[in-house]
């Protein structure tokens, strides 16, 4: 079992507020497949309504969306879905946005309705601070709050947020503005005014910065959120700082059933790596970070066994230093140790080995 501030979770697998939990029978869906805890669609005062279409694919495991909150009434959360949840056992983290006028007026409700916990949102970041203030009061369940990633030193607002009293953050929420355009038609993918946000696959890189900077100032749990798509992602997650993954694009492209693989492909890596827990790799990243003026030196090591003679090292180099032809050869006078060629190797039959470092 897994402890999210006092609450028991059968996995670290948390599902992120999205359409997959936008009534309690879907949420329950995701709970039987594996999750630990599932977050509710935001509830606001009014219900929404989104343009048509609000969801379209932008990569193979990427979406933009520009889907708003719930479509159900308050009450409807409060005096059937989350009663619901809470009678099939579902661990439900209750989402409840956007302003303070609205939070004041929800947080008691759903703790009442059987949230376990709640998690607070807000389209301007600034207002969680009076929020998570606000809702500490109100309610006795444990307290999360939401960002969004585009946030300048986004540690020490989260040190701010730590200080007024939140249980955990949950790092983070989609990216955006972002659009697409049909090049057939000249109009944009999605309805509305086109513009939606970001998620899955191609986001990951910056809530893994996000993160990092977030575990580096504060001590509350981390739900890494933003960009799991596979067991490898999750671990990247856990080495930046994170203590519980979330996902909502993986099980939108790729079904429920990819929650047990997510959950199966971690442990296995974790356990490959030597990991007995998540507490032992968690932000373990942090004890290596230089810094930009510093220069590793390295050799690159060759195994022609493993190499298919594919070619893309010689093609990715932009200073035209490798060659192959009988044997592999580097030009050590043009090589800038850029190190792309071994990052593009799809056998690793080419890597680097890391001497010393230096600085400039
Ligand atoms: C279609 C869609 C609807 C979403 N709706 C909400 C929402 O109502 N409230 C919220 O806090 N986040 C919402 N999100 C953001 C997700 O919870 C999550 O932060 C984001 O998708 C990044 O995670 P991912 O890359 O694993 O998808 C939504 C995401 C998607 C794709």
């Amino acid at each position: 079992m897994y402890n999210l501030l006092g609450v028991e979770l059968k996995s670290p697998i948390i599902i992120g507020s999205g359409p997959l939990s936008y009534n309690a029978e879907s949420m329950k869906r995701l709970s039987d497949a594996g999750a630990g805890a599932v977050v509710t669609k935001t509830i606001r005062k009014e219900r929404a309504i989104n343009p048509a279409p609000h969801m379209v694919k932008s990569t193979n495991s990427s979406l933009i969306n520009n889907e708003k909150w719930t479509d159900f009434e308050p009450e409807r959360w409060i005096d059937e879905e989350i009663p619901k949840l809470k009678e099939m056992g579902v661990v439900t983290i209750a989402s409840v946005g956007h302003t303070l006028e609205e939070s004041s007026e929800l947080v008691e409700k759903v703790a009442k309705a059987g949230a376990d916990i709640i998690e607070l949102v807000s389209y301007d970041y600034t207002d969680l601070i009076p929020i998570v203030k606000d809702t500490k009061k109100r309610v006795s369940i444990p307290v999360i709050a939401k960002l969004p990633p585009m946030i300048e030193n986004i540690g020490d607002f989260c040190k701010e947020l730590e200080e007024a009293g939140v249980d955990a953050i949950t790092a983070c929420d989609s990216v955006g503005p972002a659009f697409r355009i049909d090049i057939e038609t000249g109009k944009p993918l999605l309805g509305g005014n086109g513009f939606g946000w970001l998620t899955g696959e191609v986001i990951k890189p910056i809530t893994l910065h996000k993160i990092y900077e977030i575990r580096r100032k504060v001590n509350v749990p981390i739900i890494g959120l933003g960009g799991c798509m596979t067991g490898s992602d999750a671990v990247e997650m856990v080495m930046a700082g994170a203590n519980f993954i979330g996902v909502c694009t993986l099980p939108i492209l790729r079904g429920e059933a990819s929650l047990g693989k997510l959950f199966n492909d971690f442990k296995a890596h974790l356990h490959r790596l030597g990991y007995n827990s998540i507490d032992e790799a968690c932000g373990i990243v942090h004890q290596y970070m230089g810094d930009i003026n510093e220069r590793t030196k390295f050799e690159f090591i060759y195994d022609e066994e493993k190499c298919t003679r594919c070619n893309l090292c010689v093609k990715v180099c932009a200073y035209k230093a490798r060659t192959l032809n009988e044997t592999m050869e580097l030009d050590k006078e043009e090589c800038r140790y850029c190190g792309l060629c071994a990052s593009v190797c799809p056998t690793k039959a080419l890597e680097v080995h890391e001497l010393q470092k230096a600085y400039n």
